[in-house]
């Protein structure tokens, strides 16, 4: 997407060809940090601080971590090590999972001698699969947002809300939540986003606020429990999430609060879709409540905040009594039933095995 007229991606090689540059998202909204990795484990401290994030740009940088850990030892014994490394970072986004499993399918039988060069070339085509996925998903999106522009009789704007950041920082471009936002915009379909701000760490305040602001999209930030209320009268026309992890049977794992949004929208006959690459469907799971590993973080990031002072200043502030005891979990699930559809790179399908398989076939 543009930053300033200028294109920028969330990850791309450096130019010396052997490290990789990044956005370190820990440092949006107020300054914008390019990073270089340098090494497997740059790679994986950087998906565990959070510096890059999103389902998608958590499997675009863990094919490049393989990639930088081939570089430096490319033996079975390297491939090993550097895939517990990563596969350690993050537990709930199954993109992780599949980066890895794609890089040693890749490379796994390969002389040892031009192991890294395929890993390199491998981790680019991933990133530049990802951008055309996403890309598709917003083609496939688009014609949701023009029905109820038609419905709506081409008056006023449509109202979109959104959770946490499914936008291009998430992924490597478009993002998936956002792409039909974006190919919306391009139509000159006027669009308002409600953007849940998303504690604890506000991704939505922090990353999609700052994308929308770039893109020239109107939003409102909005706390995460006004969603219920803005949807009771009749103010979303429709809700987009991300996804981290989709089961076979369409059940979806996102940001933690995603399901309490299903739930207003399903009880207000709002319609709930849910966009994700295919990458995210994890075709060995069928329950995603059982199967499907919850992510469990910091108390710190419920008991604190950081934000920027008025005077330029980053800074961490308490918010709960000192000795507060806080649980920190990361990832919800929210039931297929509660899903009206799921927009894919392939198009948009049922939340359902049926559905899925309609689309990918030959998954599994
Ligand atoms: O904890 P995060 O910031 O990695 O969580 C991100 C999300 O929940 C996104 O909605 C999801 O990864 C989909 S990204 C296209």
């Amino acid at each position: 997407m543009l930053v300033d007229e200028k294109p920028m991606r969330t990850i791309w090689p450096g130019e010396d060809g052997r490290t990789v540059e990044v956005i370190d998202q820990t440092k949006l909204p107020h300054a914008l940090e390019v990073v270089r990795l340098a090494s497997v484990e740059d790679a994986a401290v950087a998906i565990e601080t959070m510096m890059v994030r999103g389902a998608p740009l958590i499997g675009a940088t863990a094919a490049y971590g393989m990639a930088l850990a081939l570089s430096a030892d490319p033996s079975d014994e390297g491939l090993d090590a550097a895939r517990s490394r990563l596969a350690a970072t993050r537990p709930t986004a199954v993109n992780l999972r599949w980066a890895l499993d794609e890089t040693i399918d890749a490379v796994g039988l390969l002389p040892v001698s031009t192991r890294a060069d395929a890993a390199w070339k491998l981790a680019a085509r991933i990133c530049d699969d990802d951008v055309a996925i996403c890309s598709s998903i917003g083609d496939h999106g688009l014609p949701l947002i023009e029905e109820i522009w038609e419905r709506k009789g081409r008056q006023g704007v449509v109202n979109i809300l959104t959770h946490c950041n499914a936008g291009w920082l998430a992924t490597v471009d478009w993002g998936t939540a956002t792409a039909p936002i974006y190919k919306a915009q391009a139509a000159g379909i006027p669009l308002h986003v409600w953007v849940d701000e998303t504690r604890p760490r506000n991704q939505g305040a922090g990353l999609t606020a700052w994308e929308l602001e770039h893109g020239g999209v109107p939003y409102a930030l909005i706390v995460d429990n006004a969603g219920g209320h803005l949807m009771q009268h009749g103010m979303v026309d429709l809700c987009i999430v991300g996804s981290d992890r989709t089961t076979a049977t369409g059940d979806v794992a996102n940001k933690i609060g995603t399901y309490l949004k299903a739930l207003a929208a399903h009880d207000n006959g709002v319609p709930f879709y849910v966009a994700l690459p295919s990458p995210t469907i994890d075709w060995t799971k069928r329950d995603g409540l059982a199967e499907i590993p919850i992510e469990e973080r910091s108390p710190d990031e419920v008991t604190r905040i950081t934000g920027r002072t008025d005077g330029g200043e980053t800074v961490t502030v308490r918010l709960a009594p000192e000795g507060a005891a806080a649980a920190n979990y990361g990832f919800d699930v929210t039931p297929a039933r509660l899903v009206t559809g799921l927009i894919t790179e392939r198009g948009c399908c049922e939340a359902s095995e049926e559905g899925l398989k309609s689309l990918f076939p030959d998954s599994t």
